[in-house]
């Protein structure tokens, strides 16, 4: 099993597009062991894209990820990392192959509506970003155990 930490960024909320997003990972049998609606100010941002802070686009970016709430949430699965980036396409929605979430719903960039952690190590150090470990739910049932 691995976990993922995956956000709803500020289009997606604005665009009322949380419950088709969610719904995508509820009906793959992902499992979303923790979830918040939160601001993310300009230090977390910083934080988050460190990668990403000495690029050119980055004031952008970081305008547009602090410009509304996003929902953060993580999801507990098998190859969780792989098959959530595979459900969310290509970074820009301009080249996400139709059928993934950013291919039917996104034609930016920026605006990509969902971000999902690259790699395990992405992960480990997104997730603690976001939450504590005592915010993590197992909601493990027999049918969730059939699933798998
Ligand atoms: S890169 O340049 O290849 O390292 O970037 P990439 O991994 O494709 O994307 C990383 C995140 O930066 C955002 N991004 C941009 N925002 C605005 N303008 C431009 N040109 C741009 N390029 C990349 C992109 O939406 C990615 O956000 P996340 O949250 O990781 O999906």
């Amino acid at each position: 099993m691995q976990r993922t930490l995956v956000l709803l960024k500020p289009d997606c909320v604005q665009r009322r597009l949380m419950g088709e997003v969610i719904s995508r990972f509820e009906a793959k049998g992902l499992e979303i062991v923790a979830m918040k609606m939160i601001q993310i100010t300009p230090e977390l941002a910083k934080q988050h894209y460190a990668e990403h802070v000495e690029k050119p686009f980055y004031g952008g970016l970081e305008a547009f990820i602090t410009s509304a709430p996003v929902i953060a949430m993580a999801i507990d699965g098998l190859e969780v990392i792989r098959v959530v980036r595979e459900m969310l396409g290509a970074t820009s929605g301009l080249k996400a192959a139709a059928g993934t979430i950013r291919g039917d719903f996104s034609s930016s960039r920026q605006m990509n509506l969902v971000h999902a952690s690259d790699g395990e190590e992405a992960a480990a150090r997104e997730l603690k970003l976001y939450f504590g470990d005592s915010e993590f739910c197992d909601f493990n049932s027999p049918m969730t155990s059939f699933m798998r």
